[in-house]
């Protein structure tokens, strides 16, 4: 069975509905992933954030170092403790507060109009703003937590090397501290909110590390991806000011060109799926984003661990774009540009324009 490149494989170079590639296995067939995302029973959460790339013992000692630690909480667990640890966290995206977001969302757009890169002036801090305020974080400095962030996406999701990862320990490690001091200091509403439930130290740091990352991200990545594609075509770029037309693109994105392309399961058993035996701990590569010619997507992942962010992210994506469209009706896309290509996350790296 041929090979592909899992950090840069699109759905049309897989020959089959579940193929091995480089010691995991590539699932793609709709009806598979989402029956595999709704089964955590026989297909365990428990690799969702584990490195891709083995680290190596030099950038292990410094995690040690840090007392870096991602015990299970949310995406990674698979235990009795996850469902009440989602709660907390949901509460502080119910549909009320993330509606109530809408008109920060659009002011922090306005204030950002007039960039020549759309992804570091619209798509960068915007939701690790928006994000910070609705956990109730303040006086977060948001270019470090950006630097924090995007390293460890790289770190744990890339294809690096040694040398690599020693550039990047220090960010993961340094980001771990912050959170873990921010807790004992009760610094922020969903510190408190943590510590008031009895959440430990460790459990804390873990799960915010992941939130903290996952909720801004991600729709960093989708802004970027979506304002690339809107600015491709000039008559949808026209009327993305109209009622429900962003809505409906940003739907689009998410379904063939979502940022968060794949997501991990590990076998609990030996599996059959669409036909081919899987065995026990095999590590499973969903592929999340769907095809053309299919209405659905599974974008936000399904079943128990459904992403607790998706409002947000969609809310985020249509305002921004409606926004820049209605003042900005004569942008063009220019130059081309490189993407970001991790295991699970792919967007380009920059949206250049002229006016
Ligand atoms: C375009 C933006 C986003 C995409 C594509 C995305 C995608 C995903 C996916 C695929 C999962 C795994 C689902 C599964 O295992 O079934 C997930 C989980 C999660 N996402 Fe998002 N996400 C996005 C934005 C956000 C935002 C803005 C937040 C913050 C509120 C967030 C918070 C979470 C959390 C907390 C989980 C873990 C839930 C659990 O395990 O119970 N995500 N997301």
């Amino acid at each position: 069975m041929p090979s592909v490149d899992l950090f840069t494989f699109t759905r049309a170079e897989l020959t089959s509905p579940v193929q091995f590639c480089d010691g995991r296995w590539v699932v793609s067939d709709y009806d598979d992933v989402r029956a595999v995302l709704a089964d955590p029973v026989t297909y365990l959460p428990d690799n969702a954030l584990t490195a891709v790339t083995p680290v190596a013992p030099a950038a292990l000692r410094a995690l040690v170092r840090a007392r870096f630690s991602l015990p299970p909480t949310l995406a990674n667990n698979g235990s009795a403790s996850h469902a009440s640890l989602r709660r907390l966290v949901a509460s502080f995206f119910t549909p009320a507060r993330v509606a109530a977001a809408e008109p920060r969302i659009r002011a922090l757009v306005l204030e950002r109009l007039g960039g020549s890169d759309l992804v570091r002036s619209l798509a960068w801090d915007l939701p690790a703003i928006v994000l910070m305020e609705l956990l109730g974080l303040e006086n977060v400095d948001i270019p470090t937590l950006k630097r924090w962030s995007t390293g460890s996406l790289e770190f744990f999701w890339g294809n690096i090397s040694r040398e690599r990862q020693l550039e990047l320990v220090d960010d993961v490690g340094d980001f771990h501290q912050w959170l873990t001091k921010r807790y004992h200091a009760r610094d922020g509403e969903l510190f408190c909110a943590l510590a008031d439930a009895g959440v430990s130290a460790e459990d804390a740091a873990g799960l915010c590390y992941f939130l903290l990352i996952a909720g801004q991200e991600t729709t960093t990545q989708l802004l970027s991806t979506a304002l690339r594609r809107a600015l491709q075509d000039r008559e949808l770029w026209a009327r993305l000011p109209e009622p429900g037309v962003a809505e409906s693109f940003v739907e689009d994105v998410l379904r063939t060109d979502t940022p968060v392309v794949t997501w991990r399961r590990l076998t609990a058993r030996e599996v059959v799926l669409s036909g081919v035996r899987v065995p026990a701990g095999a590590e499973l590569v969903l592929l999340l984003s769907g095809k053309e010619s299919d209405p659905r997507h599974l974008a936000f992942g399904y079943g128990r661990h459904f992403c607790l962010g998706a409002g947000l992210a969609r809310l985020e994506a249509a305002v921004v774009l409606r926004t820049v469209a209605a003042h900005e009706p004569s942008l063009r896309l220019v130059g081309s540009t490189e993407w970001l290509q991790l295991l699970s996350f792919r967007a380009p790296k920059s949206v250049m324009v002229e006016r």
